[in-house]
């Protein structure tokens, strides 16, 4: 509003005075015009297209945004190189920001369904006419005897230190599917949910292509976490959920049931608890672990981490491993039932344990230690980016902690088969060069493994 400081060079009379109040009022009904009623931008356009897996390759969720209703939201479809012949029709619902202007954002998903595995599909969402541009997915491949590829980071934000080089692996189908760690965009909720919009149209060259799941972070917390658990669509409840991927069972977990107890009910911790153990119960059945031996977990606060920032993970006893008062620890359930690998973000750094359990190591020398390991493996990749920049190390560290770096990135994980696992780490700080990386070899899965009594 530069007007406001128009500066005459000779006594004005009243008309400049006059002219300055209008131009004066003009620019801020303008301004008004854009920033409250978000003029200049066509509402029924989609945007913020993002995919997800249901856990079935034959399917594929679609999920977009608009900011006026969408009377016949669709999915056109077919698979890639022909003529987009098929189309599905989709729900929609209207989600109300909880910041003053409680905007309104209409949220459309479509789930696809009938395809084939392993395809590449070609599509575009929208209707009423007014479509986004095309984009192309593959469906996952059947059964567990492939390799999946998959890119795994947390507190991301909207400053873009990773997105370039993620975003050209991502056109590149380098990964089968993204796990992002919490904490997405520093807040979604903030500006009135439009921090949300920018960052879900900054991922989206990447999840319109790639499906993209996630898990809640203390980051989205506003509102009972409500931007997060509308934008995103994961199978079953946004906030915790398992899905297969071949040699692999996933879940993902909400943490910060933990720390926010106070403010939206402690029930949820118990809730998910019991939903884990049943979980586990399931995919820990002999046939079933016999065919998907990989558990992985992803939640976003770690319960180990050498940071300096005095955060839960640098507590003996944090929240997430232990529990509240001794109750819902995770170490535990998940030590019984012998999950493999827990994945976690949070701390803005990348930290790689030791199989470790009750704060001991299961082994020494630690040569080998990730060779059929007696404990389960921990990382920590919550280095995407972000405002907040990193979060520093204490010089003195566990001996649990195997490797650590400041610089920004993320985790490329490939599950070769039901025995080798391998992961690295991408610094996008040294322009993509890998600064660790680990193959986890397991002839034997499960609680079997283990060495440490459980406590
Ligand atoms: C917050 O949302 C969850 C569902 O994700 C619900 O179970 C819980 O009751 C809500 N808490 C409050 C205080 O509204
Ligand atoms: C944590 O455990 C270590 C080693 O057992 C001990 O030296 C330290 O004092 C403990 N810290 C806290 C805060 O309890
Ligand atoms: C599993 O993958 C590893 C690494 O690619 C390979 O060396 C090994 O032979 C594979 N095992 C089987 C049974 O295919």
């Amino acid at each position: 509003m530069t007007a406001c400081q128009f500066k005459p060079a000779s006594p004005m009379s009243f008309l400049d005075y006059l002219a300055v109040l209008l131009t004066c009022i003009t620019g801020l009904v303008l301004f008004g015009a854009f920033y409250f009623l978000e003029l200049g931008l066509n509402p029924f356009q989609p945007e913020q297209i993002s995919l997800a897996c249901t856990g079935d390759p034959t399917e594929m969720m679609v999920t977009w945004v608009t900011f006026s209703p969408t009377v016949n939201p669709t999915v056109e479809y077919n698979v890639h190189g022909e003529p987009l012949r098929f189309n599905a029709a989709g729900t929609m619902t209207k989600f109300k920001d909880g910041g003053w202007l409680h905007r309104v954002l209409y949220i459309h998903r479509t789930k696809l369904t009938g395809l084939k595995p392993d395809q590449s599909y070609d599509y575009r969402c929208g209707g009423d006419d007014l479509w986004s541009e095309m984009y192309t997915f593959k469906t996952l491949r059947s059964g567990e005897d492939w390799s999946p590829r998959i890119a795994l980071y947390g507190d991301m934000g909207t400053d873009g230190q990773s997105l370039s080089l993620l975003t050209s692996e991502a056109l590149n189908g380098n990964f089968d599917v993204i796990l992002h760690v919490g904490d997405f965009a520093y807040n979604m909720d903030s500006d009135n949910a439009r921090i949300g919009d920018k960052f879900m149209n900054q991922i989206q060259p990447i999840a319109a292509r790639i499906p993209y799941m996630t898990c809640p972070g203390n980051h989205e917390t506003a509102y009972n976490f409500s931007n997060y658990k509308n934008r995103f669509s994961m199978p079953s409840d946004d906030m915790f959920y398992s899905w297969n991927i071949g040699p692999a069972h996933i879940i993902s977990i909400s943490t910060e049931f933990y720390f926010f107890y106070r403010e939206y009910g402690s029930e949820q911790i118990a809730n998910q608890y019991k939903w884990l153990e049943a979980d586990l119960k399931e995919a820990t059945k002999k046939s079933n672990r016999a065919k998907r031996p990989w558990i992985i977990t992803m939640g976003h606060r770690p319960m180990y981490c050498s940071n300096a920032d005095g955060d839960d993970c640098t507590q003996n006893e944090s929240k997430v491993r232990t529990g509240l008062n001794s109750k819902y620890g995770l170490e535990d359930l998940f030590y019984k039932y012998g999950v493999d690998l827990m994945v976690w973000a949070h701390e803005h750094s990348y930290e790689r344990l030791y199989p470790v359990y009750n704060r001991k190591l299961c082994r020494s020398p630690l040569e080998n230690a990730y060779i059929n390991p007696c404990a389960p493996v921990h990382i920590i990749t919550g280095s995407a980016g972000c405002k907040e920049h990193h979060d520093a190390f204490k010089p003195k560290y566990g001996p649990w902690t195997a490797y650590r770096a400041l610089d920004y990135g993320y985790t490329r994980m490939k599950i070769h088969n039901k025995t080798h696992l391998y992961m690295e780490q991408v610094s996008v700080d040294k322009g993509g060069k890998i600064i660790d990386n680990v193959w986890i070899t397991k002839h034997h899965h499960g609680p079997g493994a283990w060495i440490i009594p459980m406590k």
